[in-house]
């Protein structure tokens, strides 16, 4: 046997617990929570005034790209249901609620020139409906849905983006923050970059590999920081709340042992981890040398006046160091790096990284192609995290599997208990971890997969008229771990009937 496989067996059986027989608790103030962003499952796409998003705007114009042909103009219609989707997360007795909000529906033309008194009032009316159940809100200020009017300017690869978002977020705080404690900036900077000013599959669409991907980077990471210091001067000391962001934290191995594969293994983890938590976490701050120094170099070499990666000043440096009350960390999977021999075009992302992605077979597949189980990925990045940047505070902010439909969802179930046991030993291990987010609490429009891909604790029935929502049995698995603290590898529920165990507010009585 070689000794790679050797360490992969080990890892896989210390962390599905093996390690010990021993029964590990969540301590009391450990929270758990379910999550949802609002393309995904408000739809009321154009309803009460809202403005149009580049999402609407995407794939109304390009239905062919969606795997069947869903888009979010209904979703899960969570704009006419949020008491359903309150009862929902009752029943599961989750201590917190993580759901985004639609910047276009409540400034629809991206800028604070005209208010939507709709909009506000409808995460209003959601934000009480959560409080009277002792629910706390934590809501996502961007996750995706940019106002269309925005991207017409150039979106986030305009500058001005920085000062739109901190305007934006005014508002928000203005008309939530004496309610909700808990904030996250921008959902996944590189999703909102590499996917969509990169690639270009996700929304607006533009393919701008090596590139737009890297204008937009230093746009999004500096909006959340004018977010974050907005929120630290005004708010911070009225309402004592926190902020962060969620990053996208899946894990990165080597697939051989060989130097250069270990090598572009960390170079893939500077691009992928470091790019986005080393200006805000570490003590220097500023973009990872290694990216800076490789970018820098390449785009001299393609003829470029400026590094691609467009540098951070002195004052930029230090607005972004320190900008987070904690990192939220969306993590899913991992992914095997090895060096790549292929030509790939230039300048692109992928030609600088310089990688080829694969998994191992082992891994248990899920509904989407990118996703895997290996449950053992969950520690290695939070203590990858906590060597360099000295233990931050962690809240997973996502963590999930795809199905397909149906109620009977054994590995999702299985996936929340496996994982949950990863992040466990990792606490154990030192991880400052303030509590847990299942993505997501129901079936929704997984961006270009429609439909075709479901997430959900919880069931929706897209074709009925309600969206009637059902609980899987992942989402009684998820219970009794909340009720119970602890992790029970078999239990199964008796029956399906799930009640409501969130305790109940006077006003109720
Ligand atoms: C992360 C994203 O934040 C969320 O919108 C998406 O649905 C999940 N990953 C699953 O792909």
């Amino acid at each position: 046997m070689n000794s790679s496989l050797l360490i992969f067996i080990l890892n896989i059986l210390y962390v599905s617990g093996w390690r010990d027989l021993k029964v590990r608790r969540f301590s009391d103030d450990f929270l758990f929570g379910a999550a949802t962003a609002a393309y995904q499952v408000e739809g009321g796409w154009d309803a009460d005034g809202k403005g149009e998003s580049i999402w609407d705007r995407y794939l109304h114009e390009h239905p062919e790209v969606i795997a069947d042909g869903v888009d979010g103009d209904v979703a899960s219609d969570s704009y006419h249901n949020y008491k359903r989707d309150v009862e929902m997360l009752r029943e599961l007795g989750v201590d917190f609620y993580r759901f985004s909000i639609s910047w276009p529906r409540i400034l629809p033309t991206g800028l604070p020139n005209q208010t939507n008194e709709k909009g506000v009032e409808y995460y209003n009316n959601l934000i009480n409906e959560l409080l009277k159940y002792n629910i706390q809100p934590v809501i996502t200020l961007y996750h995706f849905d940019l106002p269309q009017k925005l991207q017409d300017l150039g979106g986030w690869t305009n500058e001005l983006s920085v000062q739109w978002f901190e305007d934006y977020s005014r508002v928000v705080y203005e008309k939530y923050a004496d309610r909700v404690k808990y904030w996250i900036t921008i959902n996944q900077p590189s999703t909102v970059c590499v996917d969509s000013y990169g690639s270009g599959v996700f929304a607006p669409g533009i393919k701008s590999s090596g590139f737009g991907d890297y204008l937009c980077h230093k746009n999004v990471m500096l909006a959340h920081a004018k977010a974050y210091r907005l929120y630290e001067k005004e708010y911070k000391p009225k309402y004592q709340g926190s902020v962060g962001i969620a990053l996208s934290l899946n894990w990165a191995d080597q697939l051989t042992n060989d130097t250069q594969n270990v090598e572009a293994t960390d170079l893939y983890r500077e691009f992928t981890l470091d790019l986005y938590l080393h200006p805000i976490l570490a003590k220097s701050g500023n973009h990872p040398a290694a990216v800076r120094k490789l970018v820098a170099r390449r785009s001299q070499e393609q003829g470029y006046k400026k590094s691609r990666l467009p540098e951070l000043s002195a004052a930029e440096v230090e607005l972004l160091k320190g900008s987070a009350d904690f990192i939220g960390v969306n993590h899913y999977t991992t992914v095997l790096v090895s060096k790549s021999n292929k030509q790939h075009p230039k300048p692109s992302l992928l030609d600088d990284m310089g990688v080829d992605l694969s998994y191992r077979t082992e891994w248990r597949k899920s509904h989407s192609e990118w996703l895997r189980s290996a449950p053992y990925g969950l520690y290695k990045v939070l203590m990858y995290v906590n060597e360099k940047y000295d233990y931050p505070k962690f809240l997973i902010t996502e963590n999930g599997w795809s199905t397909s439909t149906g109620l009977g969802d054994q590995s999702r179930a299985d996936n929340i208990r496996e994982y949950l046991l990863a992040l466990q030993l990792a606490i154990e291990d030192g991880s400052d971890v303030m509590g847990y987010t299942a993505w997501s609490l129901m079936d929704n429009i997984e961006w270009i997969a429609g439909t075709s891909e479901r997430f959900g604790l919880y069931e929706v029935d897209f074709d009925s008229e309600e969206k009637t929502r059902k609980p899987r049995l992942s989402a009684f698995v998820y219970k009794r771990i909340i009720q119970k603290r602890i992790l029970e590898p078999d239990w199964l529920p008796e029956n399906l009937e799930i009640s409501i165990t969130q305790k109940v507010t006077r006003e109720e009585l």
